[in-house]
């Protein structure tokens, strides 16, 4: 664990922030679900102004519920601005654990009690799918290979030692988030999810990962576009030459 860095108190407020986009008939029963696991956690929901109304229903699902709260934004700006909004928005607040969870069910709540069991030894806990005891269910064959391939092609050319890096259900520490350089972060679609986690293994912090079953959504679609999948390969190729360039430097130095 990274220098600095307090063990994980059992009563340390927890930020759980879901970003939405028409997810509207998917949030109230993970709200629920998350609430009767964790009754103690805030949530935050981050909606893109979905024309489905999940905004407004984030809203009354606030005013019964002063746990839960609403970050409106005017328009569909990916997952990654999503998320840089509502971190932003839990690192103003007193939270000691930010964390990231979609809201159409792929990720069960009941996990999460393990994911932040294991922030005790980390600063970064990754729900993953690729470790022994971790599986995908329902998934299309060709959706899982699409995850698979993307994630043994950011281990080549990243070498960060995680196998998931992908995933979108995951817990950070504060002091993570803080050191980050949040405003530097310009993914914008799920390879934000990698450049945050080359960005944790760089500054030296600790990441573990613990096994989860991911089970595809039964209502609403998959967000996952061309343009997302072209953008994590332009980035994850240019982002592993500057890690390559940079690890090489070192090299050179301790050589001299
Ligand atoms: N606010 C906002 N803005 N939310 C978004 C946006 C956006 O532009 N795009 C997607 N979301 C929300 C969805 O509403 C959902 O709650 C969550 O982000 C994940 O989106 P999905 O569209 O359900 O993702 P997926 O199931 O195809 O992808 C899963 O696998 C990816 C690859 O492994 C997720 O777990 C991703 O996080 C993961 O990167
Ligand atoms: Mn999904």
């Amino acid at each position: 664990m990274a220098e600095g860095t307090q063990r994980r108190d059992e009563t340390d407020p927890v930020l759980v922030i879901i970003p939405t986009y028409n997810e509207r008939e998917n949030l109230t029963p993970l709200v629920q679900r998350l609430h009767a696991t964790l009754p103690q956690v805030d949530v935050l929901v981050v909606d893109d102004g979905s024309p489905d109304g999940t905004g407004e229903l984030a809203d009354e699902l606030a005013a019964a519920d002063d746990r839960v709260h609403v970050l409106h934004r005017t328009e569909k700006a990916g997952l990654g601005a999503a998320y840089i909004a509502g971190f932003h928005w839990g690192l103003d607040r007193d939270y000691r654990t930010l964390v990231e969870m979609d809201a159409d069910g792929s990720h069960a709540p009941e996990d999460l009690p393990r994911i932040l069991a294991a922030l005790g030894d980390a600063d970064l806990v990754i729900g993953s799918r690729y470790v022994p005891g971790g599986s995908v269910v329902n998934w299309p064959l060709r959706r899982e290979l699409l995850s698979r391939g993307a994630n043994i092609y950011s281990r080549l050319a990243l070498g960060v030692p995680v196998n998931d890096m992908t995933a979108g259900f995951r817990a950070y520490r504060r002091e993570v988030l803080g050191k980050l350089a949040l405003g530097e972060v310009a993914s914008h679609g799920y390879c934000f999810q990698i450049d945050l986690t080359l960005r944790t293994d760089r500054e030296g912090f600790t990441i573990v990962e613990v096994p989860i079953t991911f089970t595809d959504r039964e209502i609403g679609e998959s967000k996952m576009s061309s343009s997302i999948v072209r953008e994590a390969f332009v980035l994850v190729a240019a982002w592993g030459l500057r890690r390559r360039a940079e690890q090489l430097r070192a090299l050179l130095r301790r050589l001299r």
